[in-house]
């Protein structure tokens, strides 16, 4: 090999070899039928069959192509298998994950308008469409970021700045600690959010529905000094509720709050006309996310988040810097100015290529069809005397006991199950109690699979 140093960058034979045989993999990857679930290794176990890949010679990209196709993707577990019901996990279509390798090769900074404008043009008409299905005024907007945790992260830190702005304003002095409420069944990632700002997260009791009601937080009894938002779950992980969107929306404006609502994974299901009005109320949010990653049919990684008014988001987040006045002094639409984050990947794309190649009504349809084999699941679990739904799915996720189960029982079924790569269905608990989960956000995953799934837990 020559050592000019512009080596890595020539289209040399030997690349156009590697481009090939990438091309190749993918093309394998992308048609694999059926998709194998896959198995996890151990540190050790990978440890003795991977040799070591990252030294001064490299091993040549034929070899590490080789060792990633035999060694470490098997490695991986397959998240479209559609026997993969646990957790929230993500079927993407082909034509997002083909896009994603079009996103990889153009080199596009999704940050600036100037640098982006084609990539951040489609992202936004995304970004529209999304927002005017949610209900929001014209104007309303935002930028996709890496996923839910991002998103929820950074439209707190607007509410917040927001309340300060408004304390700074009215010559009032800033509270002892700021704070924001959310249902106690709200997602992980609204308490790491807290934790990250240095303020207290007020959780808000909620009856045996699990759904958070207007009426809820005013019985709390809350001392609304400080409190900035109310974080609002538009389906939440484990059950797959939606808050009561209305009514909270009206305590947030009667108490002059930020409204967000954290719909990572199910605003999707507004697409879907039979779960489209449980999300009455999302019309009047300051902000809301959706992770396409989730339930959009999209690859890892993208969350959407809108805000009502993204100028004012804007002014929240736009980092300064002189060797970017370039783009900030300018009104154009800089996604990097709408969320923490600087450069970033236009994440949005593959979303937005799979809904020009698909159109908006095949993602309705799939969207529907996760909510029917989850209703029809949840009738079947109704007419069998050894499990019981722990509560009526609203969404597409079905939570059940298999009666008499202990947790230890539930992780046998559930680890024999992965490890003959049947399925992934691992348990889950609620208020202490080991319950099952089904996750069904693949349009691959049929009631008879689930079914099956029923019938051996018997
Ligand atoms: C309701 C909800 N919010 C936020 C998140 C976090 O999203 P991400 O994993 O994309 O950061 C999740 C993830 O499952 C979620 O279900």
């Amino acid at each position: 090999m020559s050592n000019n140093p512009a080596r890595m960058h020539i289209h040399d034979a030997q690349t156009a070899e590697l481009r090939e045989s990438i091309f190749d993999y993918a093309r394998y990857r992308l048609t694999l039928d059926p998709i194998p679930l896959d198995y996890p290794k151990s540190y050790v176990e990978l440890r003795e069959i991977m040799p070591d890949t990252v030294t001064e010679s490299g091993v040549g990209g034929q070899q590490a192509l080789a060792l990633f196709r035999d060694v470490l993707a098997p490695a991986c577990i397959s998240i479209d298998f559609p026997g993969n019901v646990s957790f929230i996990p993500t079927a993407p279509t082909e034509a997002a994950s083909m896009f994603d390798l079009i996103v990889s090769a153009s080199s596009i900074f999704g940050g600036s308008w100037m640098e982006g404008a084609g990539a951040v043009y489609a992202e936004n008409e995304v970004l529209t469409f999304i927002a005017n299905e949610a209900g929001l005024p014209e104007g309303a907007g935002g930028v996709f970021v890496q996923g839910g945790t991002a998103g929820n992260l950074s439209s707190l830190v607007v509410a917040r700045y927001k309340a300060m702005k408004k304390r700074d304003e009215a010559g009032l002095p800033r509270p002892a600690r700021w704070s924001f409420l959310c249902s106690e069944e709200a997602h992980s990632s609204i308490a790491a959010a807290a934790r990250v700002m240095d303020v207290d997260v007020i959780k808000v009791p909620v009856g045996d529905d699990g759904i958070m009601h207007g009426s809820d937080i005013e019985a709390a009894g809350i001392d609304w000094d400080g409190v900035f938002a109310i974080v609002a779950t538009g389906g939440t992980t484990n059950f797959g509720i939606v808050d009561h969107l209305e009514s909270v929306g009206e305590v947030a404006r009667a108490h002059d709050v930020w409204f967000h609502v954290d719909g990572a994974y199910g605003i999707a299901a507004i697409f879907a006309p039979s779960t489209k009005h449980h999300f009455a109320g999302l019309e009047t949010v300051d902000s809301f996310i959706v992770d396409p990653h989730k339930w959009l049919y999209a690859p890892f990684d993208a969350c959407a988040l809108v805000y009502r008014d993204p100028a004012f988001a804007r002014i929240a987040h736009t980092q300064h810097a002189a060797y970017l006045d370039v783009l900030t002094n300018t009104d154009e639409w800089n996604p990097s100015d709408f969320a923490y984050h600087l450069s970033r990947r236009a994440r949005g794309l593959p979303l937005w290529f799979s809904l020009a190649t698909y159109g908006v009504a095949a993602y309705r349809d799939a969207i529907e069809s996760n909510n029917r084999v989850a209703q029809q699941i949840a009738d079947v679990i109704r007419e069998r005397d050894y499990v019981e739904l722990v509560r009526d799915p609203m969404l597409s996720v079905v939570v059940f006991r298999r009666k008499g189960w202990t947790s230890e029982q539930y992780h046998e079924w559930a680890n024999d199950l992965f490890e003959k790569g049947t399925a992934m269905s691992f348990p889950s608990a609620f208020r202490g109690e080991p319950v099952m989960r089904f996750a069904i956000v693949n349009p691959l995953t049929t009631l008879e699979f689930l079914v099956e799934l029923l019938d051996s837990m018997a």
